[in-house]
C-alpha cells in the first residue's frame, strides 16, 4: 500500500515511438485499466499502452452499455490511472456525447489531458467525428480512432456485432480508416471487424492498428483487463482470452498476454472472425 507506484524503471512510451513500432513490426501491446492498482500491474509487465476504457460503464460501473459515462467518471478514472503508472501511454476515452462537435470534443478532450493525465484520447466513428479529429490533431492533442463495433453505437447496430461483413460495409470501413489517418489520428482500434479486412486496412492506413477481436496481422492488440482475467461476468467474448487461468497473479497472466501479442501467439484464429 505504501509502495511507490513509480518506481519502475522503463522509459516513458510516447506516440513517435508507437508509430516507430508499426514500421519495424513490433507489436504494441495494450491493455484497459480503470484504477491505479491495476495500472501499476500493467505497467510493470511492461504494456506499451493503457487504455482507461468508457467500457468502465460495464465492467466497473455495471451498467448493461458504456453510454451512462460522463466526462467526470472518465477524468476520475485516468486520474487515478495515472497515478499507478510509469511509463505506459495513458489513452482515455471520450464518452458518448462527449465531442458530438469539435468544440465540445476541444474542451472535453483538453480536460482528459489536464485534469486526468491522459497523453490521447480516443473517440469513435468517422463521418462527422473527421472535423473533431482535426481540430483535436491541429490543437496537438493526439487522437486515437475506433471503428467496426464501436459500442456508443450500440442500439444502431441492435447489439455489439461483428461489422464489415458485408463487401459494402467492409469498403466502407476502409474508406473511414482512411479517412480518419488523414484527418490526423495517431492511432486507430479495430474492434470485431473480420481479420481479413483488419489485414488489408492495417497494411494500406500510415497509423499503427490496435486490434481487439480483429485478427493478429494489427500492429498491436487490446482487451478488457476484466475480461482477460476472466472476472467480468457472463459469458467471456469469443475474441479474448482468460490469461490468469493456470497462473498464480495477476502480474503473470498480464505478462503471459504481453509475451502472446509480441510474439505472434495471441490471437489465434478461434479469437477472430
Ligand atoms: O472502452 C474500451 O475498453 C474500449 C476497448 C474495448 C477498445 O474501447
Amino acid at each position: 500500500m505504501y509502495a511507490n507506484a513509480k518506481s519502475n524503471a522503463r522509459a516513458a512510451v510516447t506516440v513517435p515511438q508507437l508509430h516507430a513500432m508499426k514500421t519495424r513490426s513490433a507489436k504494441i501491446v495494450a491493455l484497459t485499466a480503470y484504477d491505479a492498482s491495476f495500472a501499476a500491474q500493467c505497467d510493470a509487465a511492461g504494456v506499451d499502452v493503457v487504455l482507461i476504457g468508457d467500457s468502465l460503464g460495464m465492467v466497473v460501473q455495471g451498467h448493461a452499455s458504456t453510454l451512462p459515462v460522463s466526462v467526470e467518471h472518465m477524468i476520475y478514472h485516468t486520474a487515478a490511472v495515472a497515478r499507478g503508472i510509469a511509463s505506459a501511454l495513458l489513452i482515455a476515452d471520450m464518452p458518448f456525447m462527449s465531442y458530438r462537435d469539435a468544440d465540445a470534443g476541444l474542451r472535453n478532450a483538453g480536460r482528459l489531458l489536464a485534469e486526468g493525465g491522459a497523453a490521447m484520447v480516443k473517440l469513435e466513428g468517422a463521418g462527422h467525428v473527421l472535423e473533431t479529429i482535426a481540430a483535436l490533431a491541429q490543437h496537438a492533442i493526439p487522437v486515437c480512432a475506433h471503428l467496426g463495433l464501436t459500442p456508443q453505437s450500440v442500439h444502431k447496430f441492435g447489439g455489439y456485432r461483428v461489422q464489415g461483413k458485408t463487401k459494402g460495409a467492409a469498403a466502407q470501413l476502409l474508406a473511414d480508416a482512411r479517412a480518419v489517418a488523414a484527418a490526423g489520428a495517431d492511432l486507430l482500434v479495430l474492434e470485431c471487424v473480420p481479420a481479413t479486412l483488419a489485414k488489408r486496412i492495417t497494411a494500406e492506413i500510415p497509423i499503427p492498428t490496435i486490434g481487439i477481436g480483429a485478427g493478429a496481422d494489427c500492429d498491436g492488440q487490446v482487451l478488457v483487463l476484466y475480461d482477460m482475467l476472466g472476472i467480468t461476468p457472463g459469458k467471456r467474448p469469443r475474441f479474448s482470452k482468460d490469461f490468469l487461468a493456470g497462473r498464480g497473479s495477476v502480474g503473470e497472466a498480464i505478462r503471459a498476454y504481453a509475451d502472446a501479442v509480441r510474439s505472434g501467439a495471441f490471437p489465434s484464429v478461434e479469437h477472430a472472425f
